[in-house]
């Protein structure tokens, strides 16, 4: 009996280790139609680790041993927006995402990559055993429309690495020469509606993810790490003016914003003040306005009558307004009439 619980014990060992010891696969659905994890195998790329046994602060150091990148392929449930690694890239945004990748030992296990989702560590550093750098990506895509816009062929290809981990920053061109660096390619389909409160727009899911070679696909959009940032692609007119706004906006956050607030306030207030003093001045004016008025329409007659138009003006003497010492503006009026 002893030994036959060994013997089951060992066994089961064995056939954890084993499961422990499964390569992840290339693709892992996490959810059907919406969550996949994908592993690119990164051709041409040394692997970088930190030999954190050495204590901390080590330097990253890099060894030829095969890797692979995971991509986080996500299609949210309300928003037709298609993520990788947190960055929308399907619709196609003027400013192209940055994405950020993390890479792993191509013999990275289920259980690793279990323990990654686990502790959303997908697309931050962690350092284990089987990797952990984090890569800058440059890639090409394009999008197909198929079906008469009901279905999107997504292709996604990543052509250089760059990672800024290592004293001296790396850069790796994805081998692509023999066909044997992969791209990924997605397709969406439009969901059909199935009740009345489901909104047109979010009705998309993930048919397919995979992998497939990257020959012959003529790339519609191409994004270099370095020379990108979050305002797009650094020395075109479209990024100095969305680098200029956001600094703007910064620049009235930081605070400033209150000071603005307070001087268009006191603006505000000096305005209201303007209006109230034209209008009341227009109210108390208004009798002799009149009076002017009604002078210029009867001058405007040929056969008028400067008399009457005197007596009209000395009216408004009468009024009050010589005595007042406004006489002299008032008969420079008459005068330029
Ligand atoms: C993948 O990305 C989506 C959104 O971009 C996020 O909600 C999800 O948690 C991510 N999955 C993992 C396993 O990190």
């Amino acid at each position: 009996m002893i030994l036959r619980i060994a013997y089951l014990v060992a066994s089961l060992a064995i056939i954890i280790r084993c499961i422990r010891a499964d390569p992840a696969p290339d693709i892992t659905t996490l959810e059907e139609g919406y969550a996949y994890i994908v592993k690119l195998a990164c051709r041409g790329c040394p692997f970088l680790y930190q030999d954190s046994s050495a204590g901390k602060d080590v330097p990253w150091e890099s060894r030829n041993d095969e890797n692979a990148l995971l991509l986080n392929v996500s299609l949210p449930y309300d928003r037709p927006i298609l993520e990788i690694n947190h960055a929308p890239i399907w619709p196609v945004s003027k400013v192209l995402p940055r994405i950020h990748a993390t890479q792993v030992l191509s013999d990275f296990s289920v259980t690793d990559l279990a323990k990654l989702i686990e502790y959303g560590q997908l697309e931050a550093g962690h350092e284990t055993s089987s990797g952990g750098a984090i890569f800058g990506l440059s890639y090409h895509s394009s999008i197909h429309h198929a079906a008469g816009h009901e279905a999107m062929v997504i292709y996604f290809d990543v052509f250089e690495v760059w990672s800024g981990l290592p004293d001296r920053p790396l850069t790796v061109q994805l081998d692509g020469k023999d066909g044997e660096q992969k791209m990924v390619k997605i397709v969406v389909l439009k969901r059909p509606v199935l009740s009345a409160l489901e909104s047109r727009e979010s009705g998309w899911e993930i048919v397919t993810v995979e992998l497939v070679s990257r020959e012959g696909e003529k790339f519609q959009q191409e994004m270099k790490f370095l020379e990108w940032d979050s305002f797009g692609q650094i020395g075109t007119p479209t990024h100095a003016a969305s680098s200029f706004f956001s600094a703007f906006l910064e620049w009235l956050d930081s605070g400033v914003m209150a000071l603005f607030v307070f001087i268009f306030a006191l603006v505000g207030i000096f305005v209201v003040l303007c209006l109230f003093c034209i209008f009341g001045c227009d109210l108390c004016g208004d009798e002799y306005e009149k009076a002017q008025h009604g002078k210029k329409r009867k001058k405007s007659w040929p056969n008028n009558d400067l008399e009457h138009g005197k007596g009209k003006f000395r009216s408004a003497e009468e009024l009050g307004l010589l005595g007042r010492g406004l006489g002299g503006q008032v008969v420079g009026v008459g005068k330029s009439d």
